[in-house]
């Protein structure tokens, strides 16, 4: 089964097929699906805004898509960036500008606890919609570290293993992220509504 991923970031369609191939399922880029379009994630959830997505791009290109609207929720700022996380301090900043702008609105707080939320949400061109939601705990660090991964990856530091996501490889990453685990969530729904088929 192909799904149209309803999202430009290259790493988000790396890290859903690494997950779901397992299930003989492609993900491809809006681009193969001949779909260029820019949604306005005008939802305050995840919940909302990964509907918003999936079923544009559901509509656009007539296959089933699927989405992931994902941010980073840092409790000392009232769960800000949230599901602002991609245009915190502006859509023109780089990944690293908007993470040392965290870094800088957080300094001096000694209460570092965060979490990374993931809503995958599904859309079938019969009006049917599958939806999942994984978390991952972690904390913000003083300076970021390591070289991988995207966004806030270089300061979100899992306490457990003692590294930021930037510092994981990427299966050690998507075995305990937000997006693993929605992905996972979502695949056992998946495979539940296709054997129901
Ligand atoms: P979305 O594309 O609207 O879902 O934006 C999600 C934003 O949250 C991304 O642009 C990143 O800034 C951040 N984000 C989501 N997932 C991750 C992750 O796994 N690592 C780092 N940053 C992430």
């Amino acid at each position: 089964m192909k799904l149209v991923l309803a999202s430009k970031n290259e790493k988000k369609l790396a890290e859903m097929n690494d997950i779901l191939s397992h299930l003989g399922i492609e993900v491809c880029s809006e681009a193969e699906a001949g779909v260029d379009l820019e949604v306005e994630e005008t939802g305050t959830t995840f919940e909302e805004n990964s509907l918003l997505k999936a079923r544009a791009v559901m509509e656009a290109s007539g296959l089933p898509a699927i989405a992931d609207d994902s941010g980073l929720c840092v409790d000392c700022l009232n769960g800000a960036p949230g599901v602002y996380s991609a245009r915190y301090g502006g859509g023109e900043l780089s990944d690293e500008e908007r993470y040392r702008l965290l870094l800088n609105n957080m300094r001096g707080q000694m209460t570092r606890a965060a979490k990374f939320v993931s809503v995958i949400t599904c859309c079938f061109p019969n009006g049917d919609v599958l939806s999942a939601r994984g978390e991952c705990p972690g904390t913000i660090a003083y300076a970021p570290m390591g070289e991988g991964g995207f966004g806030y990856d270089p300061v979100f530091f899992v306490p457990e293993l003692k590294k930021t996501f930037a510092q994981l490889a990427p299966d050690e990453k998507n075995a305990i992220s937000h997006r693993g685990k929605a992905l996972e969530a979502f695949k056992e729904k998946l495979e539940e509504y296709l054997n129901g088929m």
